[in-house]
């Protein structure tokens, strides 16, 4: 398949004629790759099922796993959900647009293939002014998962998304930078008190201040086991994974340089190569390996717009395996974990 690939600018006139074309393509039908303030998006109608059905198999998605839909307005949820609690209203009213995801009790008009058969849809409202006009110039919902081959790091670059989409979309979009560079917080609304599926960077506190009895679904901090199940069906995947294999070194930050860098010895002496995904404050205190910094300790954002690039880059750089330090589990440092923890399945060593 041609996939026609353009870079907007900002504020460009030619950007306007090149969304209206994509939203254009998603309303026959098509599949279009777009930025967002999280992560890459990959759309197409979510009112179609045939079109949808092409969003996964170009990812090589489990079928199993819902598609969350993008709308430009707040008059729009309606047209897609229905009983909509006070507490849902409340979470839109105070987080959108912006990276949040709400579960509401799916209208008919949304395909079944969207939600995978459940009677519940994630709705989120971007902020990427790119993403609200190409859902605009659509003129229906978009249901659109994450840029990648299911299972690899999602794209916070156009292209990564090349990389890994060209030939199977029928447009890609680049242009924004990926703001936050994590994927959405997924709040379940259709059980009081609302629940939290997926860790993101409106965090917990910030949820706790408008519905303060909101929770973090217990599982997702853990292996996924049949004893802890996540509830999002896509947080029981194999996930953010690299090619290579990445461990994450936990505990003091003094310990944790030099268990790394004894670990690094001991890949060194089997000829592998090693990666190391370290910080600005403790980058320099490592050898005999490829380190590259996250961004400060101080700017935990920084750090998660970064994550899933590293990653890549990592792999690019053919690595065997991927030393990363850990990062305090609070406010956005909880999405950062659940991250990594699911692209190191959990293998973490305590110091
Ligand atoms: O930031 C984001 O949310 C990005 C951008 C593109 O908007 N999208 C994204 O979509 O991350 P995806 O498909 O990669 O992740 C959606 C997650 C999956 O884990 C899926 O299982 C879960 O949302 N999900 C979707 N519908 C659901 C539902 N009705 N109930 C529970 N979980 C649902
Ligand atoms: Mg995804």
């Amino acid at each position: 398949m041609y996939t026609k690939i353009v870079n907007l600018n900002k504020d460009d006139i030619e950007a306007d004629k090149a969304l209206k074309e994509a939203g254009e393509l998603i309303q026959k039908g098509k599949l279009v790759v777009f930025p967002t303030e999280t992560v890459y998006g990959l759309g197409a109608n979510a009112e179609d099922g045939k079109a949808v059905t092409k969003i996964f198999e170009a990812k090589g998605r489990p079928q199993d796993n819902p598609l969350i839909i993008h709308v430009a307005d707040f008059e729009d949820v309606d047209k897609y959900a229905k009983n909509i609690s006070e507490s849902a209203k409340r979470l839109m009213q105070e987080f959108w647009p912006g990276p949040m995801t709400l579960i509401l009790e799916k209208k008919s008009i949304i395909s079944d293939v969207t939600s995978a058969g459940l009677t519940s849809v994630g709705v989120r409202m971007p902020s990427s002014r790119i993403a609200r006009k190409l859902i605009r110039y659509s003129g229906v919902p978009i249901a659109a998962p994450s840029a990648n081959i299911s299972g690899r790091p999602s794209p916070t670059d156009i292209q990564r998304c090349i990389e890994d989409l060209n030939g199977k979309v029928d447009y890609i979009i680049g242009g924004e930078n990926c703001e936050f560079g994590l994927e959405s917080t997924i709040i379940d609304c259709t059980v009081n008190p609302v629940c939290i599926l997926r860790p993101g960077a409106i965090t917990l506190e910030m949820v706790r201040k408008v519905e303060n009895n909101a929770y973090i679904d217990p599982a997702i901090m853990k292996k996924s086991t049949t004893e802890f199940k996540p509830k999002a069906p896509g947080m029981k995947y194999k996930h953010y994974a690299p090619k290579a294999d990445v461990k994450i070194i936990s505990g003091d930050l003094k310990k944790t340089i030099e268990k790394i860098n004894e670990i690094v010895q001991n890949y060194i002496d089997d000829n592998k190569k090693v990666g190391i995904m370290a910080t600005d404050e403790t980058k320099d205190k490592y050898k005999n390996a490829s380190v590259i910094s996250l961004g400060s300790r101080n700017d935990i954002y920084t750090i998660g717009k970064n994550l899933f690039e590293t990653l890549r880059e990592f792999d690019d750089q053919k690595v065997d395996v991927i030393l990363s330090e850990a990062f305090s589990e609070e406010g956005f440092g909880v999405a950062i974990m659940n991250r990594l923890n699911k692209s190191a399945g959990f293998d973490i060593i305590n110091v």
